[in-house]
């Protein structure tokens, strides 16, 4: 059973979170109560999604800025940051710190500067964006890699994803029995990652966290080294020619894209 996962600074952090991303802000709260009631003990959220009352991305904004615009990008001071949130980590409100949407090279810029090193990064992960290389520099460092977007969003318009569609995971689902977002979610745990599928129906809730008394056999997990590899969410509204701090998408992600 992988439940949990054992961060660096010895807390746990449970394996399978719900996901709140694009949740209307008038459902989330009963998301949130079926998750509890069905076991989950990890919820993401942030107050970028708008249905909170965090922070995501290596960005920063005006003070006072209401709403994303692309003038309110500013430079980042990500060391003076961090510092806020060892004070944190410090008076014992939080048992560990992370980051988001970090490439490999802001890692290791991180881990020169700070005293309390970041226990997680939470990236875009799965099958179709596997995240090897920096899942590997998360692995040599300490660093825990929790997933976000696991099944690939399939609910965002915008977004062309289909990563539940592709063959090798229907013929894996096929043969376990199991439901194509269940099997990536387990490829998840096995990958040793904790896994964030967001749901606002408790029939998926639920069917999403049935992924522990079962697994993908080796033969079959293997098979996932087949599949093309993709960004879905690149972060262009975080690149900007004039404004901000990263001019295009290879700026943002240091290449790793
Ligand atoms: P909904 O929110 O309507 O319940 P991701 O976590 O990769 O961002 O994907 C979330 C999307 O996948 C949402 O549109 C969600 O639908 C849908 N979803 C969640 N769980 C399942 C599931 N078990 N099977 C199919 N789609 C799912």
């Amino acid at each position: 059973e992988i439940r949990f996962f054992v961060l660096n600074t010895g807390a746990k952090i449970p394996s399978v979170g719900l996901g709140t991303w694009q949740a209307d802000p008038y459902v989330v709260g009963a998301s949130v109560d079926a998750a509890v009631k069905i076991g989950y003990r990890h919820i993401d959220c942030a107050q970028a999604y708008g249905n909170e009352k965090e922070i995501h991305w290596p960005v920063r904004m005006k003070k006072g800025s209401v709403g994303f615009k692309h003038e309110n990008l500013i430079q980042p001071d990500i060391p003076s940051t961090w510092q806020a949130m060892e004070v944190l980590y410090d008076s014992g409100k939080a048992r560990a710190l992370g980051v988001s949407n970090f490439s490999s090279k802001k890692l290791g810029d991180l881990l020169e500067v700070a005293r309390v090193p970041p226990a997680v990064n939470q990236v875009e992960c799965h099958p179709s964006w596997q995240q090897t290389k920096l899942h590997e520099f998360c692995r040599s460092k300490g660093i825990h890699l929790s997933g976000y977007s696991p099944l690939g969003s399939p609910g965002t318009t915008w977004l062309k994803s289909d990563v539940l569609k592709h063959p090798i995971l229907n013929m894996i689902a096929t043969k376990l029995g199991k439901s194509p977002a269940q099997v990536v979610i387990r490829w998840g745990l096995q990958m040793g990652h904790s896994v964030l599928p967001k749901s606002t129906h408790e029939k998926w809730i639920k069917e999403n966290f049935d992924v522990f008394d079962w697994s993908i056999p080796e033969d079959l997990f293997a098979k996932f080294s087949e599949i093309e590899q993709a960004r879905l969410l690149r972060g262009t509204s975080f690149v900007h020619e004039t404004f901000g701090p990263y001019k295009t998408v290879e700026e943002l992600w240091d290449g790793e894209i």
